[in-house]
């Protein structure tokens, strides 16, 4: 039976509520987790400080869930750093994200390569400034071999981009007589999308209290179990991961079933 360690108020204060790690271990614990790490803005300017502060401190947190994906045993971690959208943001605000992924990746990458983090992006990576780039293709070439926890970095990411894309490929082979139309089934469609192999998320996590997609896996998500807390990404903590997925391991997952 599942259990809560500590419960000062019971379920109607959740967030007072601590779920114990042997509690989730009592379960099957989803495969893949995705996160849209959002509301650093708004964490910021409640202080009265600039956005960038905001992300430097979502980049903590996200040092943080990292770790205790790693400690839990999760085998897939997705998480939405930068959309296709995001390109709409001020210049000294994109500067100081871009920024703080080759910070990340220079601070982390040793202690992610001894730990057993394969580093991985979805998005494309060419387009980011150039010194993000080479970040970017280290950490994915230093870490290539790991296995333990595979991290995929959604950079400079937009689902229907990636859609897009894959269909472009797949008339493009279709044209050229490699694939038949009458053969475009969902296998095919998954083998273009920049996730092919990579098993669909089981849970998507969205802080700030959003409850969109905005454009992050829309094909992938079509089961995914989706779990927001109005907290902010920047004071998301390990009990709040624990929280998303002790409640997907209580939902009924019907999967189109009955
Ligand atoms: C959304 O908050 C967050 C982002 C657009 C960036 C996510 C980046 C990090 C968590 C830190 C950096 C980590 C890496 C790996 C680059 P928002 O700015 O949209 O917040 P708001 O909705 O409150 O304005």
């Amino acid at each position: 039976m599942y259990r809560y360690v500590k419960s000062f108020f019971g379920d109607k204060n959740k967030e007072n509520t601590e779920i114990s790690k042997e509690a989730l271990l009592e379960r099957p614990l989803p495969t893949h987790v995705a996160i849209i790490m959002d509301g650093n803005g708004r964490w910021a300017t409640k202080r009265g400080l600039p956005r960038s502060a905001g992300h430097r401190a979502g980049m903590e947190t996200l040092k943080k869930i990292v770790e205790t994906s790693l400690d839990l045993g999760l085998k897939h971690l997705t998480v939405y750093a930068f959309s296709t959208e995001n390109w709409k943001r001020p210049r000294e605000e994109i500067n100081s994200l871009m920024h703080l992924l080759v910070e990340y990746i220079d601070k982390e990458l040793n202690k992610l390569k001894d730990n057993g983090v394969c580093i991985r992006t979805l998005g494309h990576i060419e387009e980011l400034p150039e010194k993000a780039v080479i970040s970017v293709k280290k950490a994915i070439k230093d870490t290539q071999e790991n296995s333990k926890l595979y991290l995929q970095i959604a950079l400079n990411y937009g689902s229907r981009r990636e859609i897009i894309d894959a269909v472009k490929v797949i008339a493009i082979e279709t044209a050229a007589g490699k694939i038949k139309s009458e053969d475009i089934e969902e296998n095919i469609i998954e083998k273009y999308l920049y996730t092919a192999g990579l098993p669909d998320p089981d849970l998507m996590i969205r802080t700030s209290g959003e409850m969109r997609l905005s454009n992050f896996l829309l094909w992938q998500s079509a089961y995914t179990e989706f779990w927001s807390t109005p907290v902010l990404w920047p004071d998301f903590t390990q009990n709040l991961l624990y929280e998303a997925i002790y409640e997907y391991q209580h939902r009924k997952r019907r999967l189109g079933g009955i």
